[in-house]
């Protein structure tokens, strides 16, 4: 079995009745929901908040009960992905391009837990380019901005001369910094520019981190 699916589907298993539970997006959380899906079929009480279109789809696909972020007043818990974490649990997310949904998610649950495959742990941040959610009016000028961070950048495409189109219609600016030493003064600094919606930077977010090593599957706390 592959890393993504041994920790995707460890996150699964701490899912208890009745409880509300953020759903991540992305090809690790795929393994997740699948495994949440045999788990509701075998008899579980849950409701899923997804991230994403795609999360959704998903989710009905394998028969999870869903309500929207506005249906719920908390959620128990919020499993999802990153694409970098630090060893202070800071991460990276929006690969996939749903950073926004995931920070409001995460941001509304007790317990924020991460799966990641043993390809995602760095000692600093900036391996991975940044995605920045950003409006597409004037957006150049909000990528000049940006880049006066301390970044290149580039536009996320879909296709040739179309730039991709997040859940929200929004764009992605992938913004390369090499190192992010001070993540949370980036993630502020940042939000603070006219035109961005939000980063992908998540300081202080993560409560624990399912990861592997050598085919064995942990939990780091922090
Ligand atoms: C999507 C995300 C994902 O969680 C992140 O990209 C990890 O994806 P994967 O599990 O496919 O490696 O932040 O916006």
């Amino acid at each position: 079995m592959q890393e993504k699916q041994l920790v995707g589907e460890a996150a699964a298993k701490l899912v208890e009745n009745n409880m509300i539970v953020g759903l991540g997006s992305g090809s690790t959380i795929f393994f997740t929901l699948k495994k949440l899906g045999e788990l509701v079929s075998n008899g579980l009480k849950m409701t899923g908040v997804a991230t994403s279109r795609h999360t959704e789809e998903l989710a009905k696909q394998f028969n999870i009960p869903i309500m929207s972020l506005g249906e719920v007043e908390y959620l128990d818990i919020a499993i999802d992905g990153a694409d970098e974490i630090d060893q202070g649990f800071n991460l990276i997310k929006g690969g996939g391009g749903a950073l926004l949904r995931e920070k409001m998610v995460a941001n509304s649950a007790r317990r924020v837990v991460i799966v990641a495959d043993s390809s995602k742990s760095t000692k600093e941040l900036g391996g991975y380019p940044l995605p920045v959610e950003i409006v597409p009016f004037g957006w150049e000028m909000t990528t000049i901005n940006i880049e006066k961070t301390g970044c290149s950048s580039t536009l996320r495409m879909k296709e040739m001369n179309k730039p991709y189109l997040t859940d929200n219609g929004n764009y992605i600016l992938d913004c390369n910094y090499k190192v992010i030493s001070n993540p949370k003064e980036l993630e502020l600094k940042l939000n603070m520019i006219p035109g961005v919606v939000e980063n992908g930077l998540f300081v202080g977010v993560a409560d624990e981190i399912i990861t592997i090593k050598d085919n064995v599957v942990y939990v780091k706390t922090k």
